[in-house]
């Protein structure tokens, strides 16, 4: 969809232009190269120390896994992730050493999932990351040890669909113009 394409001020490379989170999805398989290619994308982050704090629970379409995650969401994101190929939860882990908490990890998470997604965007699959889900849910489901990880966001992957066949509200989201602050709203010279 075209009109989802960052319109940007300056030259910003293609592959963030064209990220975006969508949700309409169709039906598809993400073979599994393909799914640890963009796995090893996230590697490829950078992270404080080189810890690489993160971790991704993942499964396909059709799988008890995949519906464990998906109930874990929130109505209103299951509404459209039932049909990505792929769901994520993305775990950041809590401490570096035993006892020595890593306040940088979720820093890190966030850059390992920025790389997945415009890996996975770069073969026309597209990611969507969720914070709408049950925490203490997905933790007992997937039992998650908690003491050393946490449950950061959901992340769907899939190849897209058609939005008319959305849901009102959904589709409404979905064919919103995207928009963003200003430089001058979130960054500015320091003088001297
Ligand atoms: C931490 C985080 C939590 C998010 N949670 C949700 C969510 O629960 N449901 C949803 O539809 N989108 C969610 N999003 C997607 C954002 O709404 C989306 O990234 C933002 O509106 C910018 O749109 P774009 O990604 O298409 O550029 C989340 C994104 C992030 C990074």
């Amino acid at each position: 969809m075209d009109t989802k394409k960052a319109k940007t001020i300056y030259p910003v490379i293609n592959i963030i232009q064209d990220r975006w989170s969508p949700r309409h999805y169709r039906i598809g398989t993400i073979t599994e190269p393909d799914l640890n290619t963009i796995l090893e994308a996230a590697s490829w982050s950078f992270s404080g120390g080189n810890l690489q704090p993160w971790y991704y629970l993942y499964a396909h379409r059709d799988t008890p896994g995949f519906s464990k995650i998906l109930d874990s969401l929130s109505p209103n994101n299951q509404v459209w992730a039932k049909n990505a190929s792929v769901l994520m939860v993305a775990l950041a882990k809590k401490e570096r050493d035993p006892g020595k908490p890593n306040l940088w990890s979720k820093h890190d998470l966030g850059a390992a999932n920025m790389a997945l997604i415009l890996q996975a965007r770069s073969m026309d699959i597209y990611g969507h990351p969720m914070a709408g889900f049950n925490s203490l849910k997905i933790v007992e489901s997937l039992q998650i040890d908690t003491t050393v990880y946490e449950p950061v966001v959901c992340i769907s992957l899939g190849y897209l669909g058609d939005p008319g066949l959305l849901d009102h509200a959904a589709r409404e989201k979905e064919l919103a113009v995207r928009t963003r602050k200003g430089l001058s709203e979130f960054s500015e010279k320091i003088n001297g």
